[in-house]
C-alpha cells in the first residue's frame, strides 16, 4: 500500500514548527518558542525572520528523529503560505521548497486560519459538518463555519483587534511580561469577574470589536492610580478576571448567535486564546444550556504548531490541491 508520508513547517510568527503526519496521523510534532521577543514587549519581525533562520533545520531534523522515519520516506512537504509576517513566512516557504526540489516530491501551501480550525481532526473524537468553529488567536478572531474540512466560511470577524491582541495589549497595560494572554489567564483564576464591569461594544451581525474594551481598561486604570499608584499590583487577579470575563462574554454572545442562526450543534474553538481556561470552560457551559457536541483542542494545538499545516496538507493532498513551485508567501489573504 502506498502511505503518505508530510512534513509540515510551520513559521508565520515567533514559533518554529515541524511535524510528521502519516496517513492522517501526526507522528511527531516539534515546536520552538522565540525567547528573544521578550524583552521588547511583543514580536520584533526581523528577529524572528532571523530566528526561524536559526531553528529551522534543527526543528525540521528533531521533528523527522522522533518519528523515526528518514528524510527519503517522506512523500510531501507542506508549508504555512499565509497570513503572517512576511519575513518569517519566507523561511519556511523557502525551506519547504527546497527540501521538495531536492526530493522530488510534491508542494502543499496551507493557509493558516484553516489549519487552527483543522486542529480539530488531528484526534478523536472530531466534529461533524456543519462545523462551527470560533477561531481566537493573536492576529484573528473569526467565526468559520465549515462545510466539510476544506470549504470554509467566514461568518463573522473582528472589525478591529483580534482577541488575542486585546488580552496581550490589556496585559502589557497590567505590566505583565509579553505574551501576556496566558497570565491574564492565571491571575483571572483567582480574581473576582464581576468586580471591575466593563463594557461590551454592540457590533453588527457576527462581527466583533476589542479595541474598545482595551481603551475603556486604559482610562479605568488611568483615574484609578490618580488615588491609589498601587492600584494595578493591589487588584490584579480581580483586574484581569473582570477584563477576560468581558472579552468571553463578547465573543461568546456572537458566537451564540451564530450558532442557533445556522442551527449548528457542533462547535468548537481554535486558535491561541482557545488555551485560555475560562474561554474553555464558558464554552462548555453554553454547550450544556444549547446542546451542543463541543470540541476543545488539546494544548498543545491551540497555539501555533506544524502539526495542524500537516493535517491540513494531508487533506489537501487528497484532493490534489498542490502548490506550484512559483507559490510565494503573502502576509495576508483569504483562503
Ligand atoms: O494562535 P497563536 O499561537 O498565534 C497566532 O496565530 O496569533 O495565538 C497567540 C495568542 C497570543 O495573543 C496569546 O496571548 C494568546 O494566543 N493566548 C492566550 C492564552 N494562551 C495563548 N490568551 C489568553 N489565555 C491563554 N491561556
Ligand atoms: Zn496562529
Amino acid at each position: 500500500s502506498v502511505h503518505s508520508i508530510i512534513l509540515a513547517i510551520e513559521s508565520s510568527c515567533d514559533e518554529t514548527s515541524a511535524a510528521i503526519v502519516k496517513d492522517g496521523q501526526v507522528i511527531s510534532n516539534i515546536i520552538t518558542t522565540q525567547s528573544v521577543h521578550e524583552q521588547y514587549g511583543g514580536v520584533v519581525p526581523e528577529l524572528a525572520s532571523r530566528a526561524h533562520l536559526q531553528q529551522i533545520v534543527p526543528v525540521v531534523d528533531a521533528a523527522i528523529q522522533k518519528a523515526g522515519i528518514s528524510k527519503k520516506d517522506i512523500t510531501a512537504v507542506a508549508f504555512t503560505q499565509a497570513p503572517g509576517l512576511i519575513g518569517s513566512l519566507l523561511v519556511g516557504a523557502c525551506f519547504a521548497k527546497g527540501f521538495a526540489q531536492a526530493l522530488n516530491i510534491p508542494l502543499i501551501a496551507v493557509h493558516h486560519m484553516q489549519a487552527h480550525v483543522l486542529a480539530h481532526f488531528i484526534e478523536d473524537p472530531k466534529p461533524a459538518f456543519p462545523f462551527l468553529c470560533l477561531t481566537v488567536s493573536g492576529g484573528h478572531t473569526q467565526i468559520v463555519l465549515c462545510h466539510s474540512h476544506l470549504e470554509m466560511e467566514i461568518l463573522g470577524e473582528t472589525l478591529d483587534d483580534a482577541a488575542g491582541e486585546a488580552f496581550d495589549k490589556i496585559a502589557k497595560m497590567l505590566q505583565l511580561p509579553y505574551p501576556g494572554g496566558p497570565l491574564v489567564d492565571k491571575h483571572a483564576a483567582k480574581g473576582n469577574p464581576e468586580k471591575f464591569p466593563f463594557p461590551i461594544p454592540d457590533i453588527k451581525e457576527f462581527d466583533f470589536s476589542f479595541s474598545g474594551i482595551k481603551t475603556a481598561v486604559l482610562y479605568f486604570l488611568q483615574k484609578q492610580q490618580k488615588t491609589d499608584p498601587d492600584f494595578i499590583q493591589n487588584n490584579i487577579d480581580d483586574i484581569c478576571a473582570s477584563v477576560q470575563h468581558t472579552i468571553i462574554k463578547a465573543l461568546m454572545k456572537k458566537f451564540e448567535k451564530a450558532a442557533k442562526a445556522y442551527k449548528i450543534t457542533h462547535v468548537g474553538i481554535a486558535g491561541g486564546v482557545s488555551a485560555n481556561s475560562g474561554l474553555r470552560k464558558a464554552l462548555q457551559e453554553y454547550g450544556v444550556k444549547n446542546k451542543w457536541n463541543v470540541y476543545l483542542p488539546k494544548f498543545e494545538y491551540c497555539t501555533d504548531n506544524a502539526a495542524m499545516i500537516g493535517i491540513t496538507a494531508y487533506y489537501k493532498m487528497m484532493k490534489e490541491q498542490f502548490a506550484d513551485m512559483s507559490v510565494v508567501p503573502s502576509a495576508r489573504t483569504q483562503w
